[in-house]
């Protein structure tokens, strides 16, 4: 099967969705036309390799790179202070950018806090929440989540007297629900979880975790950086008091990150960066506190950066994240059911297609998952091997390590028929 007949109509007929609408189509050698993925891509057009690690950065489209060089040789100024019109100019262009954000997860303007990273994110809003806390409290995390909304509640809770409880995973690589209703009780302030795992792939199931969270009072704070830029959300559906999320896993660039917090705990909280722009008025004696979202963005934003995630919002919104989840999920069947003919390997997450997303990790008998991703490697392919930044959920799993493939928009059938060719030379190597 080529790569084209990923994008037939028969394809999304079958599964209920759309065709493609995007306007972007190229012209294939047998005549055809189709939406543009890989050639949207340079580097992806410039170095022939599979790339199968998105999980842990995706690559960039052109319309980001050049955005982004544009708005430098024509645009660039600091934002918010200066009165001159280049400045307004790039005050309304990274402002616009906070827009599509905003309207991209649901959410209103003020509630998007650009950061650095879904780990900036997360360490910001994590200090300012437990300034609100008494000693005793209790928060929950997951087994499965990646040390960024792991380790600062854990730091946290040390410091502050607070109980840090973990929810397992059950078999089946999803959470554990019963032992997250077990483990919430009235004191229950915090519930930190990813909204897809980054190993396992999972999609946790975050409006019934904001239901349980809510009825005992708790808030909900969801790393979403391995879920954006792959299956549609909406904060407002799901009803969480915080997101964090991450532009270079969504195709745009690194160093700009998106925290979304409902507006009324934005306003409760206090800052915990303190600096330029986030104020109100200083004295000697006090500081008041700019109006939202900016009472979180201390000093020069990341301004060019933030435009560039604008630029990748339009391109994910072009395409539909219902149709970049159709993609992913059908080659995620395929990579899956194609796994499968290789023996001794073991997929991480869940069986049902349904309930993962993008992450593929595994494990192979009597093979170090570094010795497969050098193998790999030599054959074009770039995976991932490691604990990948989740070292409780390796421990939880028995592993010291695994290898992932991590997928995107332009991953096509080629991508996984190297892979597995690939995973076949390391299988006869090593075993
Ligand atoms: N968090 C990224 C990953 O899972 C870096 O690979």
């Amino acid at each position: 099967m080529g790569d084209h007949d990923l994008y037939d109509n028969t394809y999304y007929n079958t599964t209920g969705l759309m065709p493609m609408t995007t306007p972007d189509t190229i012209d294939t050698n047998d005549g055809t036309r189709r939406p543009a993925r890989k050639e949207d891509f340079p580097l992806l057009v410039n170095i022939p390799i599979a790339y199968l690690d998105s999980a842990a950065s995706t690559q960039k489209p052109a319309t980001v790179i050049d955005g982004m060089k544009r708005f430098y040789e024509t645009s660039y100024a600091n934002v918010h202070r200066g009165i001159y019109d280049l400045a307004q100019q790039a005050t309304a262009q990274y402002e616009d950018a906070r827009g599509k954000m905003a309207r991209f997860l649901g959410a209103s303007t003020t509630e998007i806090v650009f950061t650095r990273s879904t780990t900036a994110g997360i360490n910001m809003i994590a200090r300012s929440i437990v300034r609100g806390l008494q000693p005793g409290d209790e928060m929950l995390v997951t087994a499965m989540e990646h040390h960024s909304n792991f380790v600062p509640w854990q730091q946290l809770a040390m410091q502050h007297g607070l109980v840090f409880k973990v929810v397992n995973i059950t078999p089946d690589d999803t959470l554990d629900m019963d032992d997250l209703r077990a483990k919430i009780t009235a004191k229950t302030k915090v519930i930190a979880v990813a909204h897809v795992s980054n190993v396992l792939g999972t999609i946790n199931p975050i409006a019934e975790i904001t239901r349980l969270a809510h009825e005992r009072g708790a808030i909900v704070v969801v790393d979403g950086a391995q879920a954006v830029g792959h299956i549609p959300v909406d904060v407002k559906a799901l009803d969480v008091d915080v997101y964090a999320c991450s532009g270079h896993k969504m195709y745009g660039p690194e160093g700009i990150g998106v925290l979304y917090a409902k507006h009324d705990l934005l306003a409760r909280l206090e800052p915990s960066e303190w600096g330029g722009e986030m104020v109100g008025e200083v004295t000697i004696e006090k500081s008041t506190w700019n109006e939202l979202p900016y009472k979180f963005e201390p000093g020069t934003p990341d301004i060019t950066q933030g435009v560039g995630l604008g630029i990748a919002v339009d391109y994910l919104v072009g395409i539909g994240m219902t149709v970049v989840r159709a993609h992913e999920e059908e080659i995620m069947m395929y990579a899956l059911s194609r796994i499968k003919e290789i023996s001794g390997i073991h997929v991480l997450g869940p069986a049902d297609i349904a309930l993962r997303s993008g992450a593929i990790a595994f494990v192979m008998d009597g093979v170090h998952p570094h010795d497969i991703a050098q193998v790999l490697s030599d054959a074009g392919v770039a995976v991932r091997a490691g604990s990948h930044c989740a070292h409780p959920l390796h421990c939880a799993k028995g592993l010291s390590a695994s290898t992932r493939a991590s997928i995107g928009i332009y991953t096509t059938r080629d991508d996984i028929d190297r892979f597995i060719a690939a995973l076949r030379k390391a299988a006869e190597l090593f075993r």
